[in-house]
């Protein structure tokens, strides 16, 4: 037997950057999911087969040896490292274990793959020791991993993927659920240019200490977008919604983290129907996303598509976190 965990990925409908500083930013958790599927080992290695994302090795006393890919990939293999150390530490115990990731969510765009799976790798670790970890304690661990990766994160993947659903993060107030009234489905539009969010995060800061107070403006902007652009998605009120994911999209811009293709995709978004789009997540490259009614759905997918981008439809999904028992060959490669 072995344990099978899964987590949602997510997108940022409004508030990514500034909520690095106070926010609010508002995630949804969307239907494409990471899974991680975990094996005790009789040694102490950490063994990552992440062979359908490109890379596989192991990591003995934290160093890092690569069996396929790219070695400098061991990077992000490494908060997986840490993710399955720390969950073990929490637990109280010790040992090695086989760790098969299996993701449908694409990786470095924006949509949280590496929370995902960071999430995805506690919540198996732990339920391969039985360790009954709550939900926050499964999204604390997480978050150790994720540091591995993104520096300094605000924590708003590793909550949503761990809880599902609707969030609002904001510095002061912390984490709150949400419930909609309609569902509302959002295309992505994948440019298909990975970036680093440690990176875009790091631009961000540097931009804001040589413009002390000008910066800031933009941060409450945003902040101010992302309070209206909650009460407007939770009214439904889809007008509202595609302005303030224009105007959010304009502050990103400004502040250097959008590129040539994400204007371009936002752009043909808004010109075949869409009632607003934005880059979603760090940017530098990565998703967009873009609202419309049901009639142009179709229009903007294809269009995305002609400018050598991948686009598809996200809903929301309130499934956060789940983890079971199944048998050894039910590794599925979804
Ligand atoms: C998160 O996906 C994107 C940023 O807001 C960074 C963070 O919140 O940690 C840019």
């Amino acid at each position: 037997m072995l344990v099978e965990a899964s987590a949602p990925g997510k997108v940022i409908l409004y508030g990514e950057h500034s909520v690095v500083y106070r926010g609010p930013a508002v995630v949804m958790a969307i239907d494409r999911r990471a899974k991680v599927y975990a094996r005790k080992r009789k040694d102490n290695k950490i063994f990552i087969d992440a062979d359908n994302l490109g890379f596989s090795g192991y990591f003995e006393d934290d160093v890092y040896h690569a069996v396929s890919g790219n070695a400098w990939r061991g990077r992000n293999l490494a908060a997986l490292n840490v993710s399955a150390k720390k969950t073990m530490e929490f637990i109280g115990v010790k040992g090695g274990v086989d760790l098969k990731v299996r993701s449908m969510i694409p990786i470095a765009v924006g949509l949280g793959s590496s929370a995902a799976i960071c999430v995805a790798t506690v919540s198996a670790v732990e339920r391969l020791h039985e360790g009954g970890l709550k939900n926050e304690e499964i999204s604390n661990v997480a978050f150790e991993g994720e540091t591995i990766i993104h520096g300094k994160p605000s924590g708003v993947d590793n909550n949503v993927s761990t809880f599902g659903g609707v969030m609002s993060y904001e510095k002061d107030v912390g984490f709150k659920h949400h419930k909609l009234v309609k569902e509302i489905p959002f295309i992505i539009g994948n440019s298909r240019k990975k970036r680093s969010t440690k990176r875009m995060v790091e631009n961000v800061a540097a931009l804001k200490e040589r413009n002390p107070g000008v910066v800031d403006n933009f941060i409450d902007a945003m902040g101010n977008i992302a309070h209206n652009g909650l009460d407007a998605l939770l009214k439904a009120d889809l007008g509202t919604m595609g302005d303030l994911m224009d105007l959010n999209h304009g502050l990103l811009s400004g502040i250097g983290v959008s590129t040539m293709k994400l204007e371009i995709l936002c752009h043909t978004a808004r010109k075949n129907g869409a009632l607003g789009a934005k880059l979603t997540g760090a940017g530098g490259g990565g998703c967009m996303i873009a609202l419309s009614d049901e009639q142009h759905m179709s229009d903007i997918e294809r269009a995305i598509r002609r400018r050598k981008s991948d686009a598809y439809r996200v809903s929301l999904t309130e499934h956060g976190v789940t983890s079971r028992w199944v048998e050894d060959d039910v590794i599925a490669d979804s």
